[in-house]
């Protein structure tokens, strides 16, 4: 975990759009070819509509032209860091492998590391549709 990572995961933190949580979250990617891509989270007042940090850090990532992710890190203002939601491992688990560190962070400080795979054992994959049959109901 390069030391630039966190402090680019608060900047898109500080620009999080969360009115109606007051809970703003901050990712970066570093991707394959060493840019790193940020995203916050971003509420809607139909709340489902609102987007995770790390969705918008994929959805950056992707429109720069990379798609493989080397480097996740996670930071919000909590007690405790904060780690990716569920829907969020499985978006993260398209784009890396199961080796790929996330480092969790609060802005005080505190610093939780784990990986892609530990935080998504038995994730779902493409070969779990092999007896799959496209076009049929
Ligand atoms: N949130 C994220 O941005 N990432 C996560 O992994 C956890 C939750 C956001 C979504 C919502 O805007 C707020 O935190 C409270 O759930």
């Amino acid at each position: 975990m390069s030391d630039d990572l966190i402090p680019a995961a608060d900047t898109a933190r500080a620009r999080a759009y969360a009115p109606y949580s007051g809970f703003q979250v901050g990712a970066a990617i570093r991707s394959a070819s060493g840019a790193i891509h940020l995203g916050c989270n971003v509420e809607n007042v139909a709340y489902p509509e609102g987007t995770c940090a790390e969705a918008g850090a994929i959805a950056a990532m992707i429109a720069a032209g990379d798609s493989e992710i080397a480097e996740v890190a996670v930071i919000a203002d909590g007690s405790a860091p904060v780690p990716p939601c569920g829907g969020c491992r499985q978006k993260l688990a398209e784009f890396a492998g199961a080796d790929v560190p996330v480092t969790m962070a609060t802005v005080d400080g505190q610093i939780l590391r784990s990986t892609v795979g530990a935080l998504l054992p038995g994730r779902f994959v493409a070969d779990h549709m092999d007896r799959a049959t496209p076009g049929a109901p």
